[in-house]
């Protein structure tokens, strides 16, 4: 997956279009911060008004009734750049968690967790991408949106986060799911450093709406 995102990188720098104002740059996604949850299934409309929750320490969607009731997440400024929470580090590698079972490309897919014993490596690393709105967080080969199977609508919801997957066996979201973007809300930065390392997103601008079919995730070949 990695291969693909350098991939993608390689064509993508061309002329430098008209960025609108206040776009999304890689040093959005840094530091310290809440991760909110937005129901959305296309990230050019994608706004702040969608936010149906956050992810708590552990990683899982319950309700924003306050960013403070929120998770606390921190993103490593140098490799693996991943995130962690005060229950450790985070990923969907966790054997432990709930399977998508009524997805079918899912069905092995683990929900994302943060968790004490476990080593972060660069395949886990979130991240976003220069030119979006906001600063939304994709994983893999550029795989920007999350499944779900409900929003939370009680306060003590925990509700597992998947990514989210299609091919011609299920060509959306999974039936009866819900569609998500993730967005890093910063709060601050991680104590300063001397030798700073650019975290690596994908080399990839957006420059319009000729990129929009990289981003419908992450397309299951059957
Ligand atoms: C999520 O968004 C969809 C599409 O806009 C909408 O139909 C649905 O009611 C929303 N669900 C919630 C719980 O906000
Ligand atoms: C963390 O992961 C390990 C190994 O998969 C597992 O044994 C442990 O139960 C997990 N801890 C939590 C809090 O989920
Ligand atoms: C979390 O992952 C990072 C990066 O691999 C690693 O340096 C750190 O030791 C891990 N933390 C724990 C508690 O395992
Ligand atoms: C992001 O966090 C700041 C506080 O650091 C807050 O003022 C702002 O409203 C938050 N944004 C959203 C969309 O919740």
């Amino acid at each position: 997956m990695t291969l693909f995102k350098f991939l993608i990188s390689s064509i993508a720098i061309s002329s430098r279009a008209i960025l609108a104002q206040a776009k999304v740059t890689q040093d959005d996604f840094t530091g310290i911060g809440h991760i909110l949850v937005l129901n959305s299934s296309d990230y050019r409309t994608a706004s702040p008004k969608q936010i149906v929750g956050c992810l708590d320490d552990s990683g899982q969607i319950m309700q924003e009734k306050s960013l403070d009731d929120c998770g606390t997440f921190a993103r490593l400024n140098e490799y693996p750049y991943t995130l962690s929470s005060k229950a450790g580090n985070c990923s969907f590698n966790d054997k432990n968690t709930a399977a998508n079972t009524d997805s079918y490309y899912g069905k092995n897919d683990h929900a994302w967790s943060c968790n004490a014993t476990y080593i972060a490596n660069i395949y886990d690393e979130l991240y976003t991408i220069t030119g979006f709105n906001y600063p939304f967080l994709c994983w893999g080969d550029i795989a920007c949106y999350y499944d779900a199977k409900t929003i939370p609508s009680h306060s003590d919801d925990k509700i597992a986060l998947w990514q989210y997957r299609w091919g011609s066996m299920q060509m959306d979201i999974t039936p009866g799911h819900v569609m998500l973007q993730l967005m890093w809300n910063k709060t601050g930065d991680l104590p300063k450093r001397e030798d700073v390392d650019v975290a690596p997103g994908p080399r990839m601008e957006l420059k319009g709406e000729s990129q929009a079919v990289l981003l419908q995730g992450q397309q299951v070949s059957s």
